[in-house]
């Protein structure tokens, strides 16, 4: 695991990916963080379900990768009202309130992207959100301010025990355990930091003058830029997988963002083969990584190398990057000094 970031250990940016395709969206969420400069920690929680090797890809991308046990409201009845039966386990985000090592946290769902840097939602104090846009009296739980603390865990849970949640989800709990938000215009965050895709058919002129500014954008629904294909060329995205006639195609130039992240710097670790060929795009992300890391010649690793090779070298460097060093093998002295002497 990357050690978490000097600069301000006591503030972090949280997320939640419970399985394999939600951390595909946890890992573009991130590097969108990065791509605007963050200096936060980046914590992603998971669930034992994620599978091994996205939870190498994960500890690649984050500071800390935190294993959570699953939460459940099993709400069905509510759940099914808002056509979500899936999002009972988004009681799991409340152990975001066990991260007691940070001052402050910024939750944000793994379905948003940034577009901006965001950093100064640090400023804000717990509870902060935006207005949820089908019912704005009430804030939407995809991105919010928040102080850990193991008292407040405890008794939004206890919250849970007695009343549940109105929507079946996070969302409907926290909005009981915060009531006071809707009166305290203080912690009600602008909505462009929390744009819900289907703004931009829902109010279009609004979504015209104002989209620009978004900071960051929030794919709502059921239907996840990881439904859709991306054509690079063409820059455009068709949806693929997913339910059907829920899709945002209206504006796609976000989910045009979303997928350029995907390909540059999250693809490589979802191919079940990597790729060598060098005139395809993510081939050449993967020899350029490893070229940083090893210190090959990306022409090298693109003639001479087999896939299986390649494949090894992948993963040494991920068992190296979490700190599974092999000093009597792969990792003895003599080898790193040759990789050494290729730099000098
Ligand atoms: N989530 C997850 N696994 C699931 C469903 C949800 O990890 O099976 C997490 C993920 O961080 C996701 C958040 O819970 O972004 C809320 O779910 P979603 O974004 O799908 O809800 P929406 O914002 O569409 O209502
Ligand atoms: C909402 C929020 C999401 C939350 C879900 C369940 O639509 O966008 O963050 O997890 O409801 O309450
Ligand atoms: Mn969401």
């Amino acid at each position: 695991m990357a050690s978490p970031n000097t600069m301000s250990q006591d503030e972090a940016f949280v997320t939640l990916a419970t399985n394999d395709v939600y951390a595909k969206g946890a890992l573009v969420l991130a590097e969108s963080l990065k791509r605007h400069g963050t200096t936060k920690d980046l914590i992603v929680m998971t669930t034992p379900q994620i599978s091994h090797s996205v939870r190498s890809a994960l500890e690649c991308v984050f500071d800390v990768v935190k294993l959570v046990n699953v939460l459940d409201s099993k709400d069905e009845a509510h759940l099914t009202l808002m056509k979500r039966p899936e999002l009972g386990v988004t009681f799991t985000k409340l152990h975001c309130w066990t991260l007691t090592e940070y001052r402050k946290c910024v939750f944000m769902d793994a379905d948003m992207l940034a577009l901006q840097n965001v950093d100064e939602l640090f400023e804000r104090e717990e509870l902060s959100a935006s207005r949820d846009s089908g019912w704005p009296d009430i804030f939407n739980s995809g991105l919010f301010v928040f102080k850990p603390s193991l008292e407040t865990f405890s008794k939004i849970l206890g919250l849970a025990e007695d009343e549940g949640s109105f929507d079946g989800g996070d969302q409907g709990l926290l909005n009981s355990y915060f009531s006071d938000w809707s009166t305290d215009i203080s912690r009600h965050l602008p909505f462009l930091y929390n744009l819900h895709i289907t703004a931009s058919y829902t109010y279009m002129p609004a979504f015209k003058k104002f989209g620009q500014e978004t900071k960051v954008v929030h794919f709502l629904g059921a239907v996840k830029p990881w439904h859709y294909s991306y054509d690079k060329s063409a820059s455009a995205v068709t949806q693929t997988d997913g339910p059907c006639n829920q899709g945002n195609h209206h504006f796609p130039q976000f989910l045009i963002e979303w997928w350029s992240i995907y390909e540059e710097k999250c693809q490589r670790y979802f191919s079940s083969e990597p790729e060598l060929v060098s005139e395809n795009s993510s081939a050449c992300v993967i020899s350029h990584d490893l070229h940083a890391n090893d210190g090959l010649q990306v022409e090298e690793i693109a003639t001479n190398l087999t896939k299986d090779a390649l494949q090894e070298r992948w993963e040494h460097k991920n068992r190296w990057e979490s700190g599974n060093v092999d000093y009597r093998g792969d990792d003895k002295f003599e080898n790193i000094q040759a990789v050494l002497d290729t730099y000098l």
